[in-house]
């Protein structure tokens, strides 16, 4: 199989790697609000794959396509293997995680601490592009520490498309890797949007996805029309998964259709039904639809009826399609009826 030119597949959009969260429930939910959208699994580590032989962390629906698997790791024979085993799952792409700074996976000596390791990235990437056909793919900080962005940067992305890499994702701040808890270095380290937009002059023929502190299409498009190449989506879409994914197939796209949470929550319910008869819980897949309806009259009524019923034995579809009755309920306006 030839590899994929950015050309053909312009990974204008993707959802973050998120760790507890864009699990596959939450990613099948994703997918029925829009067709295109690149979703991330959470960050599978090599060692799990490949010493653990845990292969269940590669389960996904088949109709999550096109979605990602994000790797951690370090070493580049582990790292080559855990990529082969996740084309083989039928992952479309591997991603290496160079940006993640939780303490499990700094002692583990990968994630953000890795932006100081410029070289055995570019071995790791190197090891992993030479296992796989899949498009190998790099996620990273603009910089970790004391180190200054405007140099380290350019040297690692350089370093990266020496070692073949055509597509990454830069979330758009430093980690700090002592003394900030990983929550507070998503918010705390200052964003810097500007260098990662010159990195695109620097880089004209590398994909450039922008990450972190992305909140709306609108500013998802401003990055765009601004001449980045991708914008990928964290917490946003996970809290307002309508707003950020209801109208990107025709918005950023240009093709398809706009959904509705609607729509989403009715293609949900047979989903849902196989989830429950293959032993699974409700509130396994539930937790990720509370923000379906973010801003809309009902919202309250539809957290509540679902964070009270969804863990109780024995509840299913029905309690899902009762609480979007309520919220339809309130949609409509007060004088229409
Ligand atoms: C709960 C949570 C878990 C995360 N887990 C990962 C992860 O496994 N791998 C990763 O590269 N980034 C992880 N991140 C970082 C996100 O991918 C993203 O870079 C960050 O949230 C900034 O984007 P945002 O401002 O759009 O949320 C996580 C973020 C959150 C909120």
């Amino acid at each position: 199989m030839e590899r994929k030119s950015q050309n053909i597949v312009p990974w204008r959009m993707s959802i973050a790697p998120m760790m507890d969260w864009t699990d596959r429930h939450c990613r099948y939910l994703h997918r029925q609000l829009s067709r295109r959208t690149l979703l991330y699994t959470e960050m599978v580590t090599a060692p799990a794959l490949v010493r653990g032989g845990a292969l269940h962390l590669l389960d996904h629906h088949p109709d999550e396509h096109p979605v990602a698997l994000q790797l951690g790791g370090s070493d580049p024979v582990e790292l080559a293997q855990a990529a082969r085993i996740g084309e083989q799952a039928g992952y479309d792409e591997i991603n290496l995680n160079v940006g993640c700074p939780s303490d499990r996976v700094q002692s583990g000596a990968f994630g953000a601490v890795l932006m100081k390791q410029p070289a055995l990235v570019a071995d790791c990437v190197a090891a992993m592009r030479a296992a796989t056909k899949v498009e190998v793919t790099v996620k990273c900080r603009i910089g970790v520490d004391d180190q200054d962005p405007e140099e380290v940067l350019p040297e690692f992305l350089s370093r990266m498309v020496g070692a073949g890499i055509e597509r990454v994702s830069i979330h758009a701040r430093k980690a700090w890797l002592e003394g900030l808890s990983p929550k507070e270095n998503r918010d705390i380290p200052p964003l810097d949007h500007d260098l990662v937009l010159r990195m695109k002059g620097l880089f004209p023929n590398l994909h450039i996805s922008i990450n972190g502190g992305i909140t709306s299409l609108d500013q998802a498009r401003e990055f765009l029309d601004r001449g980045l190449d991708g914008v990928m989506i964290g917490r946003a879409a996970y809290h307002s998964p309508a707003d950020i994914l209801c109208a990107a197939d025709p918005l950023i796209y240009g093709t398809g259709e706009e959904t509705t949470p609607e729509a989403a929550v009715r293609a949900m319910l047979p989903y849902i039904e196989a989830h429950l008869a293959g032993g699974g819980k409700l509130n396994q897949v539930t937790r990720h639809m509370m923000g379906l309806f973010a801003g809309r009259p009902g919202a309250r009524q539809w957290r509540r009826m679902l964070s009270e019923g969804a863990h109780v034995p024995g509840a299913g579809p029905e309690l899902v399609d009762a609480a979007m009755d309520q919220v339809t309920a309130l949609a409509v306006p007060a004088d229409a009826v």
